[in-house]
């Protein structure tokens, strides 16, 4: 076999057999395929695409290139839910303790992730104490007696695919559905879950900007997924305007916190965690209804077992549990200011994208794997889409520790808010379900 012919065969558009991606996938980990010529590769199935049978191809490719997670030490169906990623998605910190506390344990492997926030880890790190360094035995042993454990990712998951994304990263062909589905679906299906609801994020703070390509990316996922046996759903979910109110690590889990304390607002991440949740627990037990699921993690919600749940887990992994009480326990900036609406109407569009980057810019995410992020920084929302606003009311808390950063972030809140006379009738949050 050659690489050589295999790119020929893809750039005329012609389907790779399964031995052929294996030669290919395996081939580039060892290193006996070069760099060059996996680009090629790429490029030309980015112009080409790849089948359904491909695609699935490849995703078994990259899980089998490392570690497959034997999880059957922990009872029960192992229900996941992966995001694509968006600005203040802070779900995981609310699903976990929800459906855990409604009795579906919760084993959730997540990331540091490069972005305008840190990742799930750096977020829960911002609770005073808290690890989420743990040993596998440990791992099962918490998930086993709370139902909850959230650990950085152990073990060789997936090298073919950390290399592929390396490379599609210098090379522009990361927005392509078959390699973005396959890397995903890589990752998922070696992690060991047997049932996965995605929450596939789209508009302007996300990876696909429109319903079109984001249905698309959704549809082949549970495709992937549903064909190699494992359950998998997802819900294509607004991301045109930053999710819930906070942007920032810390922020962002005072605000989960807040959720599950049985506050009704942010509306959109309480609605969305509940949605998201519902189909976790319908697809680890379908004699379940989905309306069913919903009543009883709103339950959860209300009857406080909820924060009861997050509580335990914070305890479980060295935290302060006390946090959910005090919120000046958490990491402070040195500095907040409040930025003042400059027109009167109806708030039309509040750009994620732009939101996601003041926060940035103020030292909340990373640029680089191994830059530090700030916890205590960041933004909070004061006004959403179809939000009427008067001049001189609050827009956002800005919470700064440098005041050559603010005047930046500044810049890119203000330009993140349309106004209009009249409600935007278009918004919703979910915009699709594949189940
Ligand atoms: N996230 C991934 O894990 N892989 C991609 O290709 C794109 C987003």
């Amino acid at each position: 076999m050659r690489m050589v012919d295999f790119i020929e065969k893809k750039k005329q558009g012609k389907n790779l057999s399964k031995e052929e991606i294996d030669f290919i996938v395996e081939g580039y980990v060892s290193g006996e395929i070069p760099d060059y010529q996996m680009s090629a590769f790429l490029m030309a199935v980015y112009f080409q695409k790849m089948s359904m049978e491909e695609t699935v191809n490849l995703t078994m490719a990259m899980a089998h290139s490392g570690d497959l997670l034997d999880l059957s030490g922990i009872k029960g169906k192992k229900v996941d839910k992966h995001s694509t990623g968006g600005i203040g998605d802070k779900t995981t910190l609310v699903l976990g303790p929800m459906v855990a506390a409604a009795g579906f344990p919760v084993a959730k492997m997540s990331g540091r992730g490069l972005g305008f926030t840190g990742g799930t880890i750096d977020k829960l790190e911002s609770i005073p104490g808290f690890s989420t360094g743990m040993e596998t035995k440990q791992f099962f042993s918490q998930v086993n007696s709370i139902g909850l454990a959230v650990t950085g990712q152990t073990g060789n998951l997936t090298p073919a695919d950390k290399k592929i994304y390396a490379l599609r990263d210098v090379t522009a062909t990361v927005d392509c559905i078959p390699l973005i589905a396959s890397s995903i679906m890589s990752k998922k299906i070696a992690s060991g879950a047997d049932v996965i609801v995605l929450d596939v994020k789209c508009g302007s703070g996300a990876f696909m900007k429109d319903e079109a390509s984001a249905s698309a990316l959704a549809k082949t996922m549970c495709e992937i997924g549903n064909g190699v046996g494992r359950r998998t759903m997802a819900l294509v979910s607004d991301m045109d305007q930053p999710l819930g109110f906070a942007v920032g690590n810390s922020l962002e889990v005072m605000e989960a916190i807040q959720v599950l304390s049985g506050k009704k607002e942010p509306a959109d991440l309480r609605e969305l965690c509940l949605q998201l949740g519902s189909y976790m627990i319908h697809g680890s037990d379908s004699s379940i209804s989905v309306k069913e699921a919903y009543e009883r993690l709103e339950k959860t919600l209300e009857d406080g077992s909820a924060l009861e749940k997050f509580r335990a887990f914070v305890q479980a992994q060295g935290g302060n549990q006390d946090v959910t009480k005090d919120f000046s326990l958490f990491p402070q900036s040195k500095a907040k200011q409040e930025i003042l609406a400059t027109q009167e109407g109806y708030i039309t569009h509040v750009d994620a994208m732009l939101i996601g980057e003041a926060s940035m810019v103020l030292g909340a995410g990373r640029a680089k794997k191994g830059d530090d992020v700030n916890l205590a920084v960041g933004v909070v929302l004061h006004k959403k889409v179809n939000d009427y606003v008067k001049v001189g009311e609050p827009l956002v808390s800005v919470y700064y520790d440098s005041e050559k950063l603010l005047e930046d972030a500044k810049e890119r809140i203000n330009a993140a808010f349309t106004y209009g006379p009249r409600a935007n009738s278009n918004h919703k949050l979910i915009h699709q379900l594949f189940v």
